[in-house]
């Protein structure tokens, strides 16, 4: 048949592998991954049944697991602890001990892999009895002023320990100025911070929260939207992230990532500091139950979910794929 009479026939570029490879636009390696860890104060390791292939780690299994991911070139992890429940209170008063779980292993993973970016969350979530991420008013709502101030405190002890980034994951008022302060006067000035920026109220954290064993109270969901954004509200997610670049955060976090795709990309044009998104707990856990069931691909559903993110301007991403990214990841 005669051809149609096209100028533009955009396939032209999309013929061949090789082709493909140099058309892409977007390229995503392990050095650009995060992996979220979990950690427990154990005798053995534990799997989580909502986090396929995730553990609790005890502290010597994930110095193990360090050694793996710095051959895999993954750059960074992000601690968790699964605090024991003898040791939480309304408070959180452990989240401020210097010999934590959480401090004594920033000290051991410093020793053994100076080289592997850390990355702690400060929130008092695992440590409250509650599971709120600060300190409860007389009105049962979390009280913000008071909750910074727990929170400077438990940013300069993690500074201490030798962390490279404090994660302020709270989405309390003015936490990254009042942090940035503290760790300053303590002379820290070289330990950095990234604000969990635009932090909405999402549905999917639930896995995380088994892992952390804070959460559903009574089987509820716990409803954080005091504090973390409206899932409605674009321009309030802007603004937010905005005050924390202005109160001197060293790089923003939109969280979760795939559903959010539209605020990064909205950041992305409103800042000049490096961008990051964590693709949730709900968000890997969904794409697991859906592989599991053979309705979806696990490799490509996870190499797709992740390129997206990348592609909306996320600079580097927090997954728990992280380390099945860079196993398969073929440079
Ligand atoms: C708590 C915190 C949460 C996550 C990271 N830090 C949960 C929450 O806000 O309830 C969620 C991570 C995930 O779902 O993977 N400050």
């Amino acid at each position: 048949m005669t051809p149609l009479t096209l100028i533009h026939r955009p396939r032209r570029n999309r013929r061949s592998a090789a082709i493909r490879a140099l058309m892409a636009e977007t390229h995503l390696s392990p050095a650009q991954l995060v992996w979220p860890v979990f950690i427990h104060d154990a005798a053995d390791s534990v799997d989580i049944p909502s986090l396929p292939g995730i553990k609790r780690f005890t502290v010597s299994d994930l110095l193990r697991e360090c050694e793996t991911l710095r051959k895999l070139n993954v750059s960074a992890i992000a601690l968790f602890p699964a605090v024991e429940p003898a040791l939480k209170d309304a408070d959180g008063r452990e989240a401020l001990n210097p010999d934590n779980l959480v401090n004594r292993a920033i000290r051991e993973l410093k020793k053994h892999f100076p080289d592997l970016a850390l990355i702690a969350d400060v929130a008092l979530d695992p440590y409250t009895t509650h599971g709120h991420d600060g300190l409860l008013g007389a009105d049962g709502d979390v009280a913000n002023d008071a909750t910074v101030a727990a929170l400077t405190v438990m940013a300069r002890r993690q500074a201490e320990a030798g962390i490279d980034y404090v994660a302020p994951s709270d989405m309390m008022d003015g936490r990254v100025g009042a942090i940035r302060r503290a760790l300053d006067a303590d002379g820290h000035t070289s330990t950095g911070l990234i604000a969990y920026a635009a932090k909405f109220a999402s549905a999917y954290y639930g896995p995380f929260r088994d892992a952390v064993g804070s959460h559903r109270q009574r089987g509820d969901y716990l409803d954080k939207r005091t504090y973390q954004l409206n899932p409605a509200n674009a321009r309030e997610a802007v603004r937010d992230a905005l005050l924390d670049e202005a109160e001197g955060a060293d790089a923003l976090m939109v969280k979760p990532a795939g559903l959010y795709l539209d605020i990064l990309a909205k950041l992305r044009a409103k800042t000049l500091l490096p961008l990051s998104a964590y693709q949730t707990s709900g968000e890997y856990a969904q794409i697991h139950a859906a592989a599991d069931r053979g309705w979806l691909d696990l490799a490509a559903a996870r190499d797709e979910s992740l390129l997206a993110i990348k592609r909306a301007g996320a600079d580097f991403i927090l997954t728990y794929f992280a380390k099945s990214y860079a196993e398969n990841y073929k440079s």
